[in-house]
């Protein structure tokens, strides 16, 4: 059920809070637009979303940089949080707060919680000696580092500094038992089910007290009632959970969003929040979070991207070559949640290319076209439907009920790659129901069943895309000619079947995603091959030459050795830029394809002798050169109406077309 009205549910979902040490990477990103998927989702469902995240900035790892740098540690980390901020509100991520635990808001909560756990008894004073790396903040145990002395960090591969000094503990070992049963007792609470073992058997092989004060350095917030010492950097930063919440200045807040839904963390720091975190809210008296969940890590084809390997990912470069959509469904969808994923620029074009352009860009293009070619610009009524048109519903239905089930179990790359089974399905459906044959046998119910039926796919897609991509939802609505906004409304009702409106005027615009050339990766209609001489490909080119093909004059690399004609005999040609619209084998002719083309004021079809080069369904959507004004031809029964351009050598035949996207129609000169 989706909840609705002024009670609504609420749902809290927190990112980790970053370090502000360096500039995110990709990596951060990741986690960052996993959340807001899952945020957005959650309020197109009906909930009260708190999505929380934020900068995680004491400790000595900082103060080290801040030093580095010749800047104080809040100068320093001032200046990389703006960055952040920057770099979240260029990914469009829609959290509700960002908190910073230099705040005031968060150093009371710290100093409250310590002195709680203080007074029930479960923090004492002691002596500490161990092996400690920086980075992490944190001690490790001699079967931690599976070493002798001086051991390396299992993180960061850097060796451990001894340390000893005076410190406060942590009671952890009092927990253990109470941690293990409430695992088991709550299948959910570590997610995926491979991390809660491993923590199972972290916690079963001993939990040490934690030592939770430092005073080596003094970047930090101050133990309520010893100031010579800060507190331990993760105790402080897993605080901020329950501070953005309202704890302890506003209880009525606290009690509507604690304990938070989702803690969303990489898998390297899923122990800290299955152990600490949850015996400190135990040693407070308050409930653990629902669920946190493990996600993998995006690596390269080398290894792990760090700034100390300078392979790092710098997701704005990305962003402003290929465009925020294209990089949050590659995040999204190409790495299963919780699995680690390669990130490689090629399986970003590839990603792009087909399901974006190709699939989807497509599957809005056709429609459209057929929408403005047989019904004016407007989508009709339905009218009757056959056991294929019902096919297409039903699978509409389910596949955003399948979508709801996945994202339950946050699954994103799921739910996403089940979207794409309806898109795939309606492309389909194109080739299967052939509206245009349909047309042509003056069969327009069904033709306009069709039309209608693929809009309201479009329609439903645009809502079930919200979560994950941020301009194209509304960029489908306005071409479809859809009036409102696909984030507006409750998910359940905005993908109930039937939303679309007869009469809804079409708006068709610029396609969704261009192609990415995969050698240059600059955006391109088609890829470019090495071309010779220029040719005409089928059209209106004598049977013969069709039938194989290559028109007489397809000629080996040579030099041009036409005679010479003047400008005006150039100028009488009326070449246009064109884009393929449907495509279909000629029946009995293997070298034969019929192309229905899109002139911009209108639509015709050319018969063309490519079938050997090119398979119908890679000519969708791609822009061609045409003559426009050669004298119609009948080849093989059907009248081609103009000729596309090609160019070809001994080997090879390659279609013409434009380096970047133009509106159909434009002239050539
Ligand atoms: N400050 C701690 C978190 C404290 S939460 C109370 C921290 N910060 S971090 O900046 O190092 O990492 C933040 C998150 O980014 C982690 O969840 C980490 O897993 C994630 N990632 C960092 N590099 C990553 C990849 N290469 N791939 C995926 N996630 C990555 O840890």
């Amino acid at each position: 059920m989706s909840p609705a009205g002024k009670n609504k549910p609420s749902f809290f979902i927190t990112t980790p809070i970053y370090y502000p040490s360096d500039r995110l990477h990709i990596g951060h990103a990741y986690t960052t637009v996993a959340a807001d998927a899952i945020a957005r989702f959650k309020r197109l469902q009906g909930y009260d979303v708190f999505f929380l995240t934020g900068t995680d900035e004491h400790g000595q790892k900082i103060q080290r940089r801040a030093q580095a740098a010749g800047k104080t540690p809040q100068e320093f980390v001032d200046n990389i949080v703006a960055g952040i901020r920057e770099l979240w509100s260029t990914l469009k991520i829609s959290y509700d707060d960002f908190i910073r635990t230099t705040e005031k808001r968060h150093e009371l909560a710290v100093q409250e919680v310590f002195r709680r756990i203080e007074a029930k008894g479960d923090i004492y004073k002691s002596q500490y000696e161990g092996w400690y790396c920086a980075d992490c903040e944190a001690y490790y145990t001699e079967a931690q580092y599976k070493g002798s002395e001086g051991g390396k960090c299992p993180d960061h591969d850097k060796p451990l500094e001894r340390l000893r000094e005076e410190s406060y503990f942590f009671r952890m070992s009092k927990y253990a038992g109470r941690l293990l049963k409430y695992i088991e007792d709550n299948p959910d609470f570590i997610q995926p089910a491979s991390r809660r073992n491993e923590m199972v058997s972290f916690i079963k092989s001993g939990l040490e007290d934690l030592c939770v004060s430092r005073t080596t350095f003094d970047w930090g917030i101050l133990l309520p009632d010893d100031p010579r010492h800060v507190v331990y950097v993760w105790f402080d930063a897993l605080t901020n959970y329950i501070t953005a919440a309202g704890f302890p200045a506003s209880p009525e807040r606290f009690a509507k969003y604690w304990p938070a839904d989702v803690h969303l963390v990489g898998k390297e720091i899923v122990r800290f929040h299955t152990i600490i975190w949850p015996i400190m809210l135990m040693a407070l008296d308050l409930p653990l979070p629902k669920k946190v969940f493990g996600h993998g890590w995006l690596v390269l084809e080398g290894g792990k991207m760090s700034k100390s390997r300078g392979n790092v990912i710098d997701p704005v470069t990305l962003v402003n070559k290929y465009g925020l959509d294209a990089i949050r469904h590659f995040l999204l969808r190409e790495i299963p949640f919780g699995a680690d994923g390669v990130y490689s620029e090629d399986a970003l074009v590839a990603r792009i290319n087909s399901d974006l352009a190709n699939d989807l860009g497509n599957l809005l293009y056709r429609t459209l076209v057929m929408a403005e070619k047989f019904f004016g610009g407007k989508f009709p009524g339905p009218g009757e439907e056959t056991p294929l048109d019902a096919e297409l519903r039903t699978l509409a239905g389910s596949v955003v009920r399948d979508m709801e089930q996945s994202m339950e179990r946050l699954e994103i790359s799921g739910a996403i790659a089940n979207l794409w089974r309806l898109v795939s399905r309606a492309n389909k459906y194109i080739d299967e129901v052939a509206p245009w044959a349909l047309m042509r046998q003056g069969q327009t119910g069904r033709a306009a069943t069709a039309i209608y039926y693929l809009g309201e796919c479009l329609r439903i897609l645009g809502v079930a895309l919200t979560p994950y991509l941020v301009d194209t939802p509304e960029r489908i609505w306005t071409q479809l000619g859809v009036e409102g906004s696909p984030r507006e409304g409750l998910f359940r009702e905005l993908t109930e079947w039937g939303g679309l409106k007869p009469g809804t005027v079409t708006r068709r615009g610029s396609p969704l995603f261009p192609r990415i050339d995969p050698e240059t990766r600059a955006p391109v209609d088609a890829t470019k091959k090495s071309a010779a001489s220029i040719t005409s490909a089928g059209g209106n080119a004598p049977a013969q030459a069709a039938a194989t093909g290559f028109s007489p004059q397809a000629g080996s690399a040579g030099a041009a050795s036409a005679e010479e004609v003047t400008i005006d005999a150039f100028k009488r040609m009326d070449f246009r830029v064109a884009r393929v619209v449907s495509a279909e084998k000629v029946p009995g002719a293997d070298k034969l394809l019929r192309l229905s083309i899109d002139l911009g004021d209108a639509t015709r079809e050319i018969v063309s002798g490519i079938a050997a080069q090119y398979r119908p369904e890679d000519l969708i959507g791609k822009q061609i050169i045409v003559l426009a004004n050669l004298k119609p031809a009948r080849i093989r029964g059907i009248e081609s109406k103009g000729m596309l351009l090609a160019a070809s050598s001994d080997e090879d035949l390659v279609l013409l077309t434009t380096d970047s996207d133009i509106p159909p129609g434009s002239r050539i000169s």
